[in-house]
């Protein structure tokens, strides 16, 4: 569950509405921004598990300094950014430390005309696909990636790599400016083991019964025998 919100108060309400349902909270730049990192270590003491999402990507060794530091927070996911130069000099930075870095691939709200822009002459999924072989061969534990590429990462690097998948829309929810959105369903299907979940339940007027939705039909996708 992503805590897109520009308040730790606002944070803290959403968590307590989804008290028994969902136990594993993003917290990214706007968060971080309001409020340092109360809001990670608050999770934290009450049993919440954290999903730091600053997309760390800078010189390496700036970069394995920076996870240094969060390994030390009890966070349970970290994004990276980068080529496998960076990745290894964060998995460097993470030590023994329990944390798992995912690496970004392609965010899930670019489509072939922005990777065109970002100066990339190639599809998104031959992009995703590269990237998260880069990523398993620098020794990161995982990615984030689009639903539209998940079943194809599996096909071809297997078990190896835990793929969280943002960009998630029920049907009927709007798409704002995710670009490459599948439901939850489709996800699940596709090989992701981990969905990030932000607007459609944050906007929704009764956000439990948004979550609770979700995580139903997520349920039946992960029992489904066509899971990827
Ligand atoms: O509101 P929505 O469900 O689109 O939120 C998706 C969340 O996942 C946001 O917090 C966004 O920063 C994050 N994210 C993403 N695409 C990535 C990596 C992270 O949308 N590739």
């Amino acid at each position: 569950m992503a805590l897109d919100f520009p308040s730790a108060s606002q944070a803290t309400e959403l968590v307590e509405q989804l008290d028994g349902l969902v136990s594993f909270f993003k917290v990214g730049i706007e968060l971080q921004l309001a409020e340092g990192m109360s809001p990670v270590q608050n999770l934290i003491s009450k049993g919440k598990k954290v999903f730091l999402d600053l997309k760390y990507f800078d010189v390496p060794e700036t970069v394995e300094r920076a996870v240094r530091r969060a390994a030390t927070l009890g966070v349970t996911f970290l994004t990276i950014h980068g080529n496998g130069r960076n990745i290894e000099a964060a998995v460097k930075g993470r030590g023994e430390a329990d944390l798992k870095l995912l690496s970004v691939t392609v965010l899930t709200s670019l489509d072939a005309s922005d990777i065109q822009d970002l100066g990339f002459p190639c599809d998104v999924e031959a992009l995703v696909l590269h990237r998260a072989k880069r990523a398993l061969e620098a020794g990161c534990d995982g990615v984030i990636a689009s639903g539209e590429e998940a079943r194809q990462i599996r096909a071809t690097l297997g078990d190896k790599l835990l793929i969280v998948t943002p960009g998630i829309r029920p049907v009927g929810s709007p798409n704002q400016d995710q670009k490459r959105a599948v439901t939850p369903r489709e996800a699940v299907l596709a090989g992701a083991d981990y969905l990030v979940v932000g607007r459609p339940i944050t906007r929704d007027p009764d956000p439990r019964k948004a979550a609770q939705g979700i995580l139903s039909e997520m349920e039946e996708a992960f029992t489904d025998p066509a899971r990827a």
